[in-house]
């Protein structure tokens, strides 16, 4: 098989993000789920030769375009890889807070952090059955919340996104059993705002 896309590594170890994310749930959601995710975008694509040389964002971002033969493939394979590699980056074991520009672009777009992280929380906690709960940017540098199914990608719907909580069972049973509001709550945590605010600056070359 041609391996178009190889997985990436994760930027800390394993157990790095204890205690809010254990080590056997990261061993299995990179290695197993995530390494799924990888190996059938890459059966979908192998006989796709004319889209090789397309990047995953942009063949996200033009999902609708796509024939039908792999459109469904990429949505939720591609989709898959693209929303756990930022996952992957998005996280940090440092304890870290949004730059004072950053938190100036918080406070416009959603009165205030804490107003904000609520939004976020009550996507990521009600959100029902498997998807994410994102921090996204348009055209214009406006932050935006919101929620999506499955593996479905806010690049399909013309945002970039910045943040994103994984909420499928697989991100936190192990853990927190039924208790998906907790492993949110933990989130704060660990996010990698350095990553997140790096993303924002780049925006402008990716939609
Ligand atoms: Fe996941």
């Amino acid at each position: 098989m041609h391996y178009l896309y190889l997985m990436i590594n994760l930027p800390y170890a394993f157990d790095a993000l204890e205690p809010v994310i254990d080590k056997q749930t990261m061993e299995i959601h990179y290695g197993k789920h995530y390494k799924g995710y990888v190996d059938k975008l890459n059966q979908v694509l192998e006989s796709a030769t004319e889209f090789h040389q397309k990047s995953l964002e942009e063949l996200l971002r033009d999902l609708d375009s796509l024939p039908t033969s792999i459109h469904d493939g990429v949505r939720d394979f591609g989709g898959g890889v693209y929303n756990h590699e930022l996952f992957w980056q998005v996280m940090s074991p440092e304890n870290q807070k949004p730059s004072d520009d950053f938190m100036k672009k918080i406070d416009r777009d959603f009165g205030s952090f804490d107003s904000f992280k609520e939004s976020m929380n009550k996507i990521a906690k009600t959100l029902f059955g498997s998807g994410w709960a994102w921090l996204c940017t348009d055209k214009g540098g406006n932050l935006i919340v919101m929620g999506t199914k499955n593996q479905d990608s806010p690049l399909t719907e013309g945002l970039y996104p910045l943040l994103c909580i994984d909420v499928w069972e697989h991100a936190y049973y192990l853990k927190y059993q039924n208790r998906r509001p907790e492993f949110v709550d933990n989130f704060w945590d660990i996010i990698n705002w350095r990553y997140v605010e790096k993303r924002y600056e780049n925006r402008k070359n990716n939609i």
